[in-house]
């Protein structure tokens, strides 16, 4: 499928649910939202008679996200209902990863193509804070579990200052020791951000280099993102930066996002979109409902809208969007 600027969109994110486990600081604040009532969450039949449809329009690549998708039952048996999809080739998930420690055999089994886990700090009491609850050990747990079973695996870090400032190279080493790409994520002005102070990402890159020495350019390919990747000397996998404000990645946008209460959303901070779930209930055909996604598609917004305060400007959480 291509948008009316040309933008071929093959890939799917599904946010499972808007409900987590954990209350990171750039995405809930401390006690938590209202989350979505069971009726206003679409069925896992729902989400799959809805990629059955995409699927024949040329979406290849899933990811499920939350929320923390592991916080809803079932969420394992809808990534193996996925992958029987024709057409789908991947079927990947951000988490977390708690609720994933002792379950990636699962996982694995299920289907899942790629794992990439939020995972900030290593330290035990900085993750604890940041997370406001949260048991670092659990995600390395299920980090070593999904190298073990050959799951392609990220680590999603916001360089933050004053919370992980001090760990930006210790946190890259990961990608020395073990084969897994550690992203550095530019925090985006969305969702809880705005009381936390963002480390520019070539402080990070000036780091590394003192740390690794220089970063040649990784070409290989690491999945459907927006990440462009280095491996320095002696890496067994690689290190990648992701930034939507600095460097906008908008132009080879290739996604569109089903949230959890059935809007098919056209960019990440765009409010705009198609409510799936009303025609989903009222009785609509396959192709009436078709029609209306391929239409909403092709009038993919061109960029985001960070630096502009107008009304079509996103204000829900990253929680009901899934990132
Ligand atoms: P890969 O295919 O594994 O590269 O996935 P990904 O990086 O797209 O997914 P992930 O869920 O790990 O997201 C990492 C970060 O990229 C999060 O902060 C997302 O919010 C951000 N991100 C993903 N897609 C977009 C996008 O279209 N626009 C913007 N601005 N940010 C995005
Ligand atoms: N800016 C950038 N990334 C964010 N994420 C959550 N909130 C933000 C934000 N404000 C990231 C998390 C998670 C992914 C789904 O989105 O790090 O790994
Ligand atoms: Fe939960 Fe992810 Fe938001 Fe953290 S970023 S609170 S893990 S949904």
């Amino acid at each position: 499928m291509t948008d009316r600027l040309g933008r071929s969109i093959d890939y799917l994110r599904i946010s499972v649910t808007d409900r987590c486990n954990l209350r990171c600081a750039y995405c809930m604040p401390p006690d938590g939202v209202p989350a979505l009532r069971h009726g206003e969450i679409l069925r896992y039949e729902e989400i799959l008679r809805v990629v059955r449809i995409l699927s024949k329009h040329g979406i290849r690549h899933l990811r499920i996200t939350g929320g923390e998708p592991m916080a809803r039952r079932g969420c394992l048996d809808l990534v193996r209902s996925l992958r029987g999809i024709p057409g789908i080739l991947s079927v990947a998930m951000t988490s977390n990863g708690a609720l994933l420690d002792g379950r990636i055999g699962e996982a694995a089994e299920a289907g899942l193509t790629g794992l990439n886990l939020s995972l900030d700090t290593l330290n035990r009491e900085t993750y604890a804070a940041l997370t406001r609850g949260g048991d670092v050990e659990a995600v390395k747990r299920t980090l070593e579990q999904a190298v073990a079973h050959g799951i392609p695996t990220k680590l999603n870090a916001i360089p933050m200052r004053g919370i992980n400032e001090g760990e930006l190279t210790e946190l890259a080493g990961l990608a020395k020791r073990l084969p897994v790409c550690v992203r550095f994520i530019e925090l985006m002005p969305i969702g809880c951000a705005g009381d936390l102070v963002p480390i520019p990402l070539p402080e990070v890159v000036a780091r590394l280099t003192e740390a690794f020495g220089p970063l040649p350019e990784d070409t290989a390919i690491h999945g459907k993102g927006p990440a462009a990747y280095v491996r320095p000397e002696g890496f067994q996998g690689s290190v990648g930066f992701i930034s939507a404000l600095s460097h906008e990645f908008c132009e080879r946008c290739n996604r569109v996002r089903l949230t959890a209460d059935g809007m098919l959303k056209l960019c990440l901070n765009h409010a705009r979109g198609l409510d799936l779930r009303e025609m989903l209930r009222s009785g609509a055909p396959d192709g009436e409902i078709e029609s209306a996604m391929c239409a909403a598609i092709a009038e993919k917004p061109a960029r985001h809208n960070f630096q502009e305060r107008i009304a079509d400007r996103e204000r829900r959480r990253m929680n009901e969007i899934g990132g």
